[in-house]
């Protein structure tokens, strides 16, 4: 199904400040008068988010095949009845994780390779796929620190847990995605006050919609809808 809205999502490491800055963006474009959907990873619907209670209370380590299936389990309703029928509304989606961390955690980070993600997502989000992509960079040993910092009443999550050394290949393959799709992954840098963070995030949002809008006069393929 082709989709009229425009999708984006935010993606880093843990402990990157992503979730306060998707607040910032979502605002700042409901201020411009868009209409946005936001929402996240894993979760999005009452399944996923029983899902994600699933997989960050889980004590048992899981094989990276299991964590997959279950992000994919999440990501199957959150598709069909969240993201899909916004994108056909024309609204702006705007999404805390997506498909590219299974690639760079399950795929890349643990090891599992990227065909066997691949068919899932052709499965499971088919064309639905991120028109952009903000990949927050921060030195691990920093967003760590942020993270264990973050959750030091209800004790770590498994994820944050996986260490720095799991965290620096998570880095190295949000770095690698964003050399691969240079037009649709932009790297932010993460290591800065977040009010400098959030003034960057939406230049590049307003730059890439824009963009976009003028396209679509041309091609017809986009509207955002603005309400
Ligand atoms: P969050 O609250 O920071 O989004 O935590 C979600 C955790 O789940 C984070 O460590 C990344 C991990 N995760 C995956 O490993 N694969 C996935 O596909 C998704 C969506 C999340």
């Amino acid at each position: 199904m082709k989709s009229h809205g425009f999708f984006i999502t935010l993606e880093g490491i843990d402990g990157t400040g992503k979730s306060t800055q998707l607040r910032r963006l979502v605002r700042h474009l409901r201020k411009q008068g868009y209409t946005v959907r936001a929402t996240r990873e894993p979760g999005g619907t009452p399944v996923g988010e029983k899902v994600r209670a699933i997989l960050m209370g889980e004590k048992e380590e899981l094989s990276a095949l299991a964590e997959l299936a279950l992000f994919y389990a999440a990501r199957a309703p959150h598709v069909e009845k969240v993201i899909r029928p916004a994108l056909a509304r024309g609204e702006l989606v705007v999404s805390d994780r997506f498909n590219d961390c299974s690639f760079v955690y399950q795929g890349y980070a643990r090891g599992l390779g990227s065909r066997t993600v691949r068919l899932l997502d052709r499965a499971i989000c088919g064309p639905t796929q991120p028109d952009l992509t903000l990949v927050l960079d921060l030195d691990p040993r920093v967003a760590l620190e942020r993270a264990l910092g973050r959750d030091s009443g209800s004790g770590t999550s498994r994820f944050e847990a996986a260490g720095i050394e799991f965290q620096r290949r998570a880095r190295a393959g949000y770095l690698a995605l964003a050399r691969r799709e240079p037009h649709r992954v932009w790297v932010i840098d993460a290591g800065r006050s977040a009010k400098e963070v959030e003034a960057d995030i939406g230049r590049v949002v307003d730059e890439v919609l824009g963009a976009s809008r003028q396209l679509s006069v041309v091609s017809r393929q986009f509207s955002v809808r603005r309400s």
